[in-house]
Formats: structure tokens, C-alpha cells, sequence
């Protein structure tokens, strides 16, 4: 568990006394909506335009944090109540991807975690069950995306597999730890850079997993350093080593971290869009520092005496810098977090923006401070 100082517990505990009232208040408002964006400081459905959004989990993990903490029945009954909706993409099929990991582990699993609620476990497993079928056992790899993306894989798809290490445990069957270590073998081979940068995609040859091409993604261009995507591979491969225990994995975690902290030092850290872009026009992404943050952590919480620090002092840096910034304390507007961006290359609308996952990891970051011994993914 991390060690959290007098000073910082301090400052989580008046943040968290922030973060109440605002989340109450935006429950009240935005209810079983399920956002992405905040515009004007407000909320939208993305749910309700497509119910396989990737972020779709995002809103209904914040309200089951919520309920962790206060044990509050209206965020425990809107995060059900949303859980509920998800079924239609249960249900509906087609348009699900490899996201199935953020969308249920933060819904029906948390909700498993938290309430033992039955057909929240079948829900989880059902998702676990969809990640594990899109495997390729000859390219090693979980395929991103449908349509024609046969061997396309991405750095973000690391946070998926903590819901199939959760399977192996529930199911005591190793078949999904072993996709989900295979996978990270694949990406750790393939997507993670000597230096600890990452490419954001790779396309591999579905059948037999040679690397094709590293297109630039999300990022400025290929060969450059997405920071939500670095964002992702650290918390992903922490993650990975916490719940193997296989060293690789971890010194993966710690190789991107020491890039990212040299990164984000460069920029005061507040992390622009991507690491290896020109310095101007400036675009940062709020989300990306949250996320890191988060991981950080997390690799606090396993590495050895001697290194904890390093990455606790960078993840407190990091929250404390953004809160400071970059959070919005208004009880009548929806959204913590400001200035997210989708991507680097602008998409109308999704440039410095709330993005919902913004809010959720600097949450996620903050109850972690106050219950280091809850673990969600
Ligand atoms: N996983 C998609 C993104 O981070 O934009």
C-alpha cells in the first residue's frame, strides 16, 4: 500500500471535500446520462448517441466511488440504474471493440466489488468473455477496433486486461491471464520503445503477428510520444505487473515512467498532447496528467524502497499542479477537470475540453490517497 504523508492526506481530505458537493450536485443534474464531453458546463449523453462509446464506464465508476465513500443510496442507484443501460450494448453486440475492459470494469464489476450483486459478476464476465474472443492466437494479440483493423493494436488496450485477470480469479480458470499476459508480451515487444516512449498503434500482420507499420495515431506523428497514450502504457503495464507479479512488467512500467516524468518536467507538468511535438502551437491534455498520475501510484504502491518516492512525489506533483490549474470548483457547473484534448490533430469539439475520464482519473487518484487499500481494476 502507498504511504501517504500527513500533508498530502491533508490536502486529498480538502479536495475530497470539493469533489462532494460538486459530485452531488452534478448527479442531481446529470443523473443516468452518460457523458463525454461538458460544454459550457454541461454534461452531455454521449450514452444515449452511442452506447458503445469507449467512455461509457467512466461516469458510473465516478458514482460508484462516490457511494465507496459516503455509502450514499442515490449514487449506488444512478450507477445501477446505468449499468442497466449498458445491457443494450451487451446485448447489441456489433459495435462493441476491445474498450469492453474500461466500459465494465468501472460499471458492473465495481459494482460486483462493492455490492456482490450477482448479475453484476455474469455482466463483467460476459464483457471478459467478449475481450478474450477478440485474441489472435497466432499474432499474440487482442485486435483493436472492428471493420477491416484485423491486426491493429493500440497502447490504450492495456487498461482492458485487468478485467480478464479479475475472470482468471472468479472463474479460477488461467485461460484469460494467459491472453492478457500474451498481449502484454505483444505490445511490450512491439509498443514500447528502448527509450519508454510508445507508439500509440502498431499494425501487425493478423496471420502471423509480424510488425508492419506504426502509424501516429492519436499523436503529432509516427515516431512521436502521444502523452495520454504513454499515460495509458504506464498505469497498463503497472497494472500488468500487480496482478502477475512478473518482473518484465514491471520494469516496462518503470522505463515509461522515468520518460514520462523527464517529458512532463520539460513542461511544468501539465503534459502536452504529445511529448515529441513542437512547442508551438501549445495543446496540452489535462486527462493525460490524471491518467499518469493515477499510474504512478500505483507503481508507488509495488516498487522497492529505494524508487517509491520517485514516482510518488511525481504523481502528488502532478495532481497538485492540475487541481491548482485546471479544476473547476463550481457546484452549478458539470465537470472537474478542464482542458482535456481527444488527440493531437484537432477534432471539432474535443480540444481543450472536460472530458469525462479527466474527472474520473483525478477522482480515482484522490480516493486512492484516502483508501490506498481499495483497488478498482
Ligand atoms: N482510448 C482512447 C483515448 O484515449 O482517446
Amino acid at each position: 500500500m502507498i504511504k501517504v504523508s500527513e500533508e498530502d492526506r491533508h490536502w486529498a481530505e480538502q479536495i475530497w471535500t470539493k469533489i462532494t458537493p460538486k459530485m452531488a450536485a452534478q448527479r442531481e443534474r446529470v443523473g443516468t446520462k452518460v457523458p463525454y464531453i461538458a460544454v459550457d458546463g454541461r454534461y452531455d449523453d454521449k450514452m444515449a448517441a452511442n452506447v458503445y462509446w469507449w467512455t461509457n464506464g467512466f461516469w458510473p465508476g465516478i458514482l460508484w466511488l462516490m457511494y465507496h465513500d459516503t455509502k450514499e443510496a442515490m449514487y449506488h442507484d444512478t450507477a445501477r440504474a446505468i449499468e442497466e443501460r449498458l445491457d443494450a450494448a451487451l446485448s447489441g453486440y456489433e459495435g462493441l471493440h476491445h474498450d469492453v475492459g474500461f466500459m465494465w470494469t468501472l460499471s458492473a464489476r465495481l459494482d460486483f466489488q462493492l455490492t456482490g450483486n450477482p448479475l453484476s459478476r455474469v455482466r463483467s464476465l460476459h464483457a471478459a468473455n467478449l475481450l478474450a474472443g477478440r485474441y489472435n492466437p497466432r499474432g499474440r494479440f487482442i485486435r483493436s477496433w472492428n471493420r477491416n483493423y484485423t491486426g491493429w493494436v493500440i497502447i490504450d488496450c492495456m487498461m482492458n486486461l485487468p478485467l480478464l485477470y479479475w475472470a482468471s480469479e472468479q472463474l479460477a480458470d488461467p485461460r484469460f491471464r494467459y491472453i492478457a499476459i500474451e498481449h502484454a508480451d505483444t505490445a511490450l515487444k512491439h509498443l514500447v520503445r528502448d527509450d519508454g516512449s510508445c507508439n500509440h498503434i502498431i499494425v501487425l500482420d493478423p496471420e502471423n503477428g509480424n510488425l508492419l507499420e506504426a502509424p501516429a495515431g492519436q499523436g503529432y506523428a509516427p515516431g512521436s510520444s502521444w502523452s495520454r497514450g504513454q499515460s495509458w502504457a504506464l498505469y497498463g503495464f503497472a497494472l500488468t505487473w500487480l496482478h502477475t507479479g512478473e518482473e518484465r512488467f514491471g520494469a516496462a512500467a518503470k522505463r515509461i515512467a522515468h520518460y514520462v516524468i523527464a517529458a512532463i518536467s520539460r513542461h511544468g507538468f501539465v503534459p502536452p498532447v504529445d511529448y515529441r511535438a513542437p512547442d508551438e502551437p501549445v495543446k496540452i491534455d489535462t486527462s493525460a496528467g490524471m491518467i499518469a498520475a493515477t499510474g504512478l501510484l500505483c507503481l508507488a504502491d509495488q516498487a522497492g524502497d529505494t524508487e517509491k518516492n520517485l514516482y510518488y512525489d511525481a504523481a502528488l506533483k502532478l495532481l497538485k499542479t492540475l487541481e491548482r490549474d485546471y479544476c473547476d470548483w463550481d457546484t452549478t457547473r458539470d465537470s472537474i477537470v478542464q482542458k482535456g484534448s481527444a488527440q493531437y490533430h484537432e477534432l471539432p469539439g474535443e480540444m481543450g475540453v472536460p472530458l469525462i475520464y479527466g474527472d474520473y482519473f483525478f477522482l480515482e487518484a484522490i480516493h486512492r490517497l484516502l483508501h490506498p487499500e481499495f483497488q478498482v481494476w
